[in-house]
């Protein structure tokens, strides 16, 4: 059974078996839910509450509560900006308006073509470097807005061109 917006619930099928002898399995469940869909969409969150016999209310605050839970949609390349005070007062901020300009996204959201997301993590021990930025696992500190913008420019493009090649 395929939902609307492209989320084969039937894929869960094969969990639900796995973990039916298990009492309180609600985290692996949702950790192999993420696997499968790559995040936790809202149709697969009711259905664990309905097979768990718990409420959504439950599921959603275990999935929100564990940072390694993603309820929408993340992209092929992740942007994480550092928000800590440091980074915040070095201008983290401007570099969320140049992601807004340049990519019509706010952290937590992913581009339409699912090419970028962008997240706020808080001080990730390097405030010297502020504003740090990690671009998939490459770290990027004393980041400015359109130097930040250019970089994930390229490392996109030469993402897909090494795809394509
Ligand atoms: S506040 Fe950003 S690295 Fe410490």
């Amino acid at each position: 059974m395929t939902h609307e917006n492209g989320i084969d619930l039937a894929l869960m099928d094969e969990v639900f078996q796995k973990y039916s002898q298990q009492k309180g399995a609600l985290i692996p469940i949702l950790q192999n839910a993420q696997d499968i869909y790559g995040f936790l969409p809202q149709e697969a969150l009711q259905l664990i509450a309905d097979k768990m016999g718990v409420s959504i209310g439950k599921v959603y605050g275990v999935a929100t509560f564990y940072a390694q839970f993603y309820l929408e949609k993340r992209g092929r390349h992740i942007l994480k900006l550092c928000d800590g005070t440091a980074c915040h007062v070095k201008g983290t901020p401007l570099l969320v308006t140049a992601l807004g300009d340049g990519y019509h996204i706010q952290p937590g959201e992913t581009t339409e073509d699912g090419d970028l997301t962008i997240e706020i993590v808080y001080c990730l021990g390097s405030c010297a470097l502020a504003p740090v930025t990690i671009l998939d696992d490459q770290v990027m500190g004393r980041m400015r807005p359109e130097m930040m913008v250019r970089k994930v420019q390229k490392h996109i493009k030469d993402a897909q061109k090494a795809a394509g090649a």
